[in-house]
């Protein structure tokens, strides 16, 4: 039995058997490799995309999707090996996790950060539990990594650029009123260098740095394919030649807990926007973004609503690369 927890665990190979067969559910028809089974989602914070892409793919593969929401329609639930629970929590993963195991094939799971820690959220501690405890696949759908997320821009990218190695992928912050995870960053680093691509990592300076484990990862698997991570704070030569531009917003990593410091630094570079004169110095790249988008703050209406922009594409991605995903792990 295996997790989709993180690309990190699964070979280039594994990831393009994984891409091809999204690629012909989305041409064809889909297996109803999921007829008589069912799959708990476990959604710890919001989602447009996600819950809907999950839901409607378990339905297209003949399977019963079930939302559950801790906290709200579902108990409050305890992590804390050796918990003492008399606070708000109401059951501990412990049970959550085998119970849901007994009545489901797969398991998805979203938990955000607290953004209180970094040292703390990087343990990635509720899906982690999750998979400890349960016996059937955990899959991520999001908390400080998006592997989801990450596979459908993959097979956005290789549907508009053809073979994604040596091409030159632009990776840059942007402004956004309030800090958020940098799990879309995270992996659209990990993802673009496990498919051998030329990183550009733009952000406004070194605190702005994503976390070691993905920037080390992202060196050596550029490294190991010939190619190049670069990390800029100027914003001019960075869009320089590229051939991709992702665009996310995420909070400074040193700052977790005490936002009010970072605040005055991240209103100073609202100048990150993606806007039609950045685009202009590329090499006639693409424009994507995992969605949601506040427009005119992280992208302008005239580069979101261009005929390079492929976050529409890459939304629809999302259900069908989750197809094949699910299909994977409940045949592995
Ligand atoms: N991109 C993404 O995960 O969207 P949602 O947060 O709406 O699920």
């Amino acid at each position: 039995m295996r997790h989709f927890i993180s690309t990190l665990d699964w070979s280039r190979d594994e990831l393009q058997q994984i891409l091809d067969d999204a690629q012909a559910m989305k041409k064809g028809l889909t297996p109803r490799a999921l007829e008589g089974r069912s799959v708990g989602l476990l959604f710890f914070n919001a989602s447009l995309r996600t819950r809907s892409s999950f839901e409607i793919g378990v339905h297209q593969m003949g399977g019963l999707a079930v939302v559950l929401e801790p906290g709200r329609s579902a108990w409050p639930i305890a992590f804390e090996p050796g918990a003492v629970m008399d606070g708000e929590e109401e059951e501990h993963i412990a049970e959550v996790a085998q119970v849901l195991s007994r009545y489901c094939d797969l398991i998805g799971v979203r938990s955000f950060p607290k953004f209180q820690d970094w040292s703390l959220d990087r343990r990635d501690n509720v899906i982690h539990q999750i998979a400890k405890y349960a016996t059937v696949p955990v899959v991520n759908m999001e908390t400080i990594t998006h592997p989801c997320q990450e596979l459908a821009l993959a097979l956005t990218m290789q549907e508009h650029l053809g073979s994604t190695d040596g091409k030159k992928m632009l990776l840059t912050w942007t402004y956004h009123p309030r800090p958020l995870n940098t799990a879309v960053a995270n992996s659209a680093l990990i993802i673009a260098a496990k498919f051998g691509m030329d990183i550009t990592l733009l952000c406004p300076n070194e605190d702005y740095l994503l976390d070691d484990r993905y920037m080390d990862a992202a060196r050596e698997m550029t490294a190991a394919q010939g190619r190049s991570l670069t990390i800029s704070h100027d914003i001019d030569s960075a869009y320089e030649g590229a051939q991709m531009v992702y665009a996310k917003s995420w909070g400074a990593l040193p700052y977790f807990g005490r936002w009010d410091d970072e605040k005055p630094i991240r209103d100073a570079h609202k100048h990150f926007i993606v806007d039609e004169a950045k685009m202009a110095r590329t090499d006639d790249a693409y424009f994507s973004h995992c969605l949601p988008v506040r427009r005119n703050v992280k992208v302008t209406d005239g580069v979101l609503d261009s005929p390079r922009s492929l976050a529409i594409d890459e939304a629809e991605n999302r259900l069908h690369v989750q197809k094949a995903v699910l299909r994977r792990l409940i045949t592995d």
